[in-house]
């Protein structure tokens, strides 16, 4: 594997010909977006997708987000976007929004797992962009984590996870946002969004009007499963929050177990003298700051050997909706 350093804002063009020319002969490369890196192949190369699914150990049936670089390349991978596409892409795009829409025969069943639909989205990140352009092809990405892992927001946890099976990574530092983009399904009336993430469900509401959350979770359960068991608080302020994240953990450390918490960032002074590690995760209500931190702090907590991470969960709106998903799905019903 190569690992090419990159300034994330303005990527040196030799380094992204070189990644570039590796999309175009069918290679793998991992490149950050401001979400989380994603593990990019020509989304029309049939070989090199499936090299996708293999690397990652992840299951065929789950399609791939294809990545574009303006709103006019839509029309190489969907045969009909709809108007709503469009109001929603001059709003959001670039940026953490995934958008189903049909898909063209041009794309290979593989890349959307024989669906007639297909995830698109704009990257907002300069590194992303450039790759695409430079390749002159759709890139299907999905997050560059091994199935069953957080997904990457640095270049190390894409090392850790996916290492020499992949050609290239381009290394940008660490992703902005942190946790993936809003998938949302405009094949319907109302939209429907199947993954809550970076673009807030009001922000969407507010160009769209009313849109619905997915019951289902995206993926049965295991989707982010580490080592650790996982045990969430919800908790309507940060006095209860603090009050039930001490007694649960001096329950559990009563059991015998070896706890992490992901605790806010005010509540430190009150908890340090138990026996856990512990890991900030923003101040209290700067949930923008907890989904930067989470997917790091998960996988390194998990990889200090604790049995159990106690979190404190975000009320459910704006970018908190997209944070409890993915800790209720890491979780596996240990809801507490
Ligand atoms: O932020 C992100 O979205 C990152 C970066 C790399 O772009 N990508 C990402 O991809 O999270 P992945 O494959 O880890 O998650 C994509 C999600 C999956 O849950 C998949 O089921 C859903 O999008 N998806 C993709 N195409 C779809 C389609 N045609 N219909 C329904 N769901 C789709
Ligand atoms: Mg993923």
């Amino acid at each position: 594997m190569i690992w090419i350093k990159v300034d994330p804002e303005n990527p040196d063009p030799e380094s992204i010909k070189k990644a570039a020319e590796i999309i175009r002969s069918g290679g793998l490369v991992a490149f950050p977006t401001e979400t989380v890196y994603g593990l990019g192949a020509n989304a029309f190369d049939e070989r090199a997708v499936n090299r996708i699914f293999l690397v990652k150990g992840r299951p065929s049936w789950n399609p791939l987000i294809i990545h574009i670089s303006s709103i006019d390349m839509v029309k190489l991978v969907s045969r009909s976007a709809p108007d709503i596409f469009y109001a929603l892409a001059e709003k959001f795009m670039p940026g953490p929004l995934t958008l189903v829409v049909e898909s063209s025969e041009m794309v290979p069943d593989i890349t959307t797992a024989g669906l007639r639909t297909v995830g698109v989205r704009i990257p907002g990140h300069p590194v992303a962009l450039a790759l695409i352009k430079e390749s002159g092809v759709p890139i299907a990405a999905p997050s560059a984590n091994r199935f069953g892992k957080p997904s990457p927001t640095s270049a190390l946890h894409v090392i850790e996870d996916l290492g020499d099976s992949i050609e290239l990574i381009l290394d940008g530092g660490e992703t902005k946002i942190g946790i993936e983009s809003t998938v949302l399904d405009i094949t319907r009336t109302p939209p429907l969004i199947l993954r809550p993430g970076g673009v807030s469900k009001e922000e969407i509401e507010g160009v769209v009007g009313r849109v619905e959350v997915s019951p289902y979770p995206e993926m049965p359960s295991r989707h982010y499963a580490l080592r650790a068991d996982i045990i969430l608080v919800d908790a309507r302020d940060i006095g209860e929050a603090t009050k039930d994240l001490i007694s649960r953990t001096k329950e559990l450390i009563g059991k015998g177990f070896k706890v992490g918490a992901l605790a806010p960032d005010d509540i430190m002074s009150q908890i340090s003298e138990l026996p856990i590690s512990v890991r900030g995760m923003g101040k209290w209500g700067e949930w923008d700051e907890m989904a930067r931190r989470l997917f790091g702090e998960m996988r390194s907590l998990d990889k200090e050997g604790v049995d159990v991470i106690i979190c404190v969960l975000p009320p459910s709106y704006g970018i908190g909706l997209a944070i409890r998903d993915r800790l209720i799905k890491a979780s596996r019903g240990n809801h507490a």
